[in-house]
């Protein structure tokens, strides 16, 4: 499994000794909030865990845990090979955690050849738009709402 550098960050796939930080992780109002399968027990967390390895067998979902001095900081996915999604601990949050990680996400996927990255977030998000913006994805258009979102969305693009 892949393992990269992000200016001080280590992404890196994601371990069955994980779980109990992910649980700490997501007792937070913004992460449940946010994110759209949250984890609230020791068992979702496994099957959580679980269920990225096995996106990376079946290369459908290259999903990276964000690693600060060997910390668990954060997530940096990218989904069917063209959108990126992510979040930050709270505790790690407005350090760059996220940007970081987007931008050595982004450079890994265009370096395999991924031509155009998108990455979408509720209008609302207003943090997720800034990481957008400082990850070098444009903002294309605004998208109407699509649940679960109840709000219209911002579409942004990145092209390599
Ligand atoms: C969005 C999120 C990933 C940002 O993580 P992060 O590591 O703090 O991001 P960064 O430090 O790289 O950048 C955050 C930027 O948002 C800004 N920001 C934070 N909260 C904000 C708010 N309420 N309104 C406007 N801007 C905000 C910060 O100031 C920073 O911008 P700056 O560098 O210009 O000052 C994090 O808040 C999070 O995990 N939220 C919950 C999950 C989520 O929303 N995921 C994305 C779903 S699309």
């Amino acid at each position: 499994m892949t393992a990269l550098t992000a200016e001080g960050l280590v992404l890196r796939g994601w371990e069955p000794g994980d779980a109990a930080a992910l649980v700490e992780i997501y007792r937070d109002p913004a992460m449940l909030r946010w994110t759209r399968f949250p984890v609230t027990t020791a068992a979702e967390a496994e099957v959580w865990v679980a269920n990225q390895q096995e996106g990376w067998a079946a290369n459908t979902r290259h999903s990276f845990a964000v690693l600060d001095d060997e910390r668990l900081v954060g997530c940096v996915a990218l989904k069917r090979g063209i959108e990126v999604g992510y979040w930050t601990a709270a505790h790690a949050r407005g350090r760059d955690v996220a940007s970081r990680a987007v931008r050595a996400l982004t450079a890994w996927a265009i370096g395999n050849g991924v031509t155009t990255l998108e990455l979408r977030h509720q209008v609302d998000n207003e943090a997720s738009c800034r990481v957008a913006e400082k990850s070098g994805f444009r903002l294309r258009e605004t998208l109407p709402a699509t649940p679960p979102w109840p709000l219209p969305g911002h579409l942004h693009l990145r092209t390599g």
